[in-house]
């Protein structure tokens, strides 16, 4: 297969922080398709470079990346040659002629157009893509979020999308979905039959997502102010996450097939109510603190966030999936940033032995639990009591022990590990689509947020203030204590 990428924003941060590191690892990994035909990366932007200038632009700004993914300077000079640079006015229709003759003068197999830019550039370049005929069947199109900042301005989007390009070949790339230890959740719910009797709410009390991060807004403070914690990150990574976890079975591994599921899920969602926002959801903001030892700002204090703001950086929030598996269930998320480690994980509590005939280890509350280990290692726990033998016997009843199970995909699969973004873009090239969210999941992902955006507009109470270093405010706690459960850090 022959293949022709291009990367709109081709001199921006998505492409140098995320897209070139990632294709440079499948090209080293030897999985871009170049056997048969070769491929080109063609970068776009609005500066005048030659291929040589751009080569060198993007050798530089591999200094940045960590050590291990880092080119030779034999490999990188290897791999430039597949980079290409052009310079477009993505406002003029005379530059999408010029490109589609660069594209058609070769004729690759496969094209795949990914939107780097700043979104607000997404409407006038689809548009200008279709009038240019760059929409043929072997075109696909690669957007990343933010797609919209709610549910009128995502369907305008989807809708300005759908004008020139089929739902198949737009891809909607969260980069959530990626990693691998999310495509292991598919693996263990559907290649194992293990589990699947006890995923369902017979056997499962709770079910936590947690996305810590530890930085804070950098230098974006400006962008993330108008987004938020909502926005950023549980409208997509976390919703996304929280339909792997409680889809139903698919009937098969296709894109649609488990699009369907996953549709479902979010419209089972119980839905906001002003007052479900006021006692479900927490929203917080993070103060002066320290992080990994270092004194950090408060968000207030960040460059180039406004004044006074109310903007979220937390957010804690207890919802249900309303259907016959998950009914009841209390389903935790929890986001934030200048939180005291990137750590992103899933735990499922099961419940208690329904008649106990031994002594509970303190804290002996949901001692089975599976913990679904995101980043930064990526791996399984799965946390059992044993008897640790006669030493521990109290009264005549033994006390039993918790142990775990730990499986560390790095270990086990040393040399086999793909990134998410590298295995993204060879899912972009070789049309695979499973990974990618269709615009109806996204469309009802924000029709579920958008009651909790409604109510904190109309609601002048600021965030809950928590301090950077902690695990946000106070008020996250007790969202989950009220229904006796506790936080992994708590528990
Ligand atoms: C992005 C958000 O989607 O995800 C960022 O816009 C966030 O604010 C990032 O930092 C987190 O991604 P990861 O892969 O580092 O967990």
């Amino acid at each position: 297969m022959s293949f022709d990428l291009v990367l709109f924003g081709g001199t921006g941060d998505l492409t140098w922080r995320k897209l070139m590191p990632a294709l440079f690892q499948a090209w080293r990994h030897c999985k871009l398709p170049l056997a048969n035909g070769g491929g080109r990366i063609l970068a776009v932007a609005r500066d005048e470079r030659t291929d040589d200038e751009y080569r060198a632009y993007i050798r530089d700004k591999f200094a940045q990346v960590e050590e291990a993914k880092k080119p030779s300077d034999e490999e990188f000079a290897r791999f430039a040659q597949l980079l290409h640079y052009r310079r477009m006015d993505v406002s003029q229709p005379g530059h999408y002629a010029g490109l589609k003759e660069w594209i058609d003068a070769r004729g690759a197999d496969t094209v795949v157009l990914f939107l780097a830019t700043a979104p607000h550039l997404f409407p006038i370049v689809c548009a200008q893509l279709g009038a240019a005929g760059l929409n043929g069947p072997n075109v696909r199109l690669v957007l990343e979020k933010p797609l919209g900042h709610d549910l009128e301005s995502a369907r305008e989007i989807n809708r300005i999308v759908g004008a020139s390009f089929s739902e198949a070949q737009a891809l909607r790339l969260d980069h959530y979905l990626g990693k691998p230890a999310v495509q292991n959740l598919m693996a263990l719910r559907f290649g194992n039959a293990l589990f699947e009797p006890l995923w369902r709410r017979e056997s499962v009390a709770s079910i936590q997502i947690t996305i810590a991060e530890s930085i804070g807004v950098g230098t974006r403070g400006d962008f993330y102010d108008r987004i938020g914690a909502l926005r950023d990150m549980v409208q997509n990574h976390a919703l996304q996450l929280l339909t792997m976890l409680a889809m139903e079975p698919p009937s098969s591994n296709d894109a649609d097939a488990i699009r369907d599921e996953k549709l479902k899920v979010l419209r089972s969602l119980k839905p906001f109510t002003p007052e479900g926002v006021q006692r479900d959801v927490v929203r917080g903001q993070y103060k002066a603190g320290a992080v990994n030892g270092q004194a950090v700002p408060g968000y207030l204090d960040e460059a180039k966030v406004p004044a006074g703001s109310t903007t979220e950086t937390f957010v804690a929030l207890r919802t249900e999936v309303q259907n016959w598996r998950w009914a009841g269930v209390p389903f935790y998320l929890r986001t934030g940033k200048r939180l005291p480690a990137r750590d992103a994980h899933i735990v499922v509590n099961f419940r208690e032995v329904p008649h106990p005939i031994f002594h509970e280890p303190r804290g002996g509350h949901a001692s089975n639990k599976l913990v679904i280990k995101l980043q930064p290692d990526d791996g399984l726990e799965l946390h059992l009591l044993a008897a640790k033998g006669a030493t521990t016997v109290q009264g005549g009843q033994e006390t039993l022990s918790p142990v775990s199970l730990d499986l560390d995909f790095e270990k086990a699969f040393p040399s086999e590990r793909v990134g998410g973004y590298e295995r993204l873009l060879l899912d972009a090239l070789a049309g695979r689509l499973n990974l990618f969210v269709r615009s109806d999941e996204q469309e009802q992902a924000w029709r579920w947020v958008e009651p909790v955006l409604a109510a904190w507009a109309e609601n002048p109470a600021p965030p809950r203030p928590y301090m950077a270093g902690s695990w946000g405010p106070a008020a996250s706690s007790a969202l989950v204590a009220r229904d006796e459960n506790a936080w992994a850090e708590e528990g």
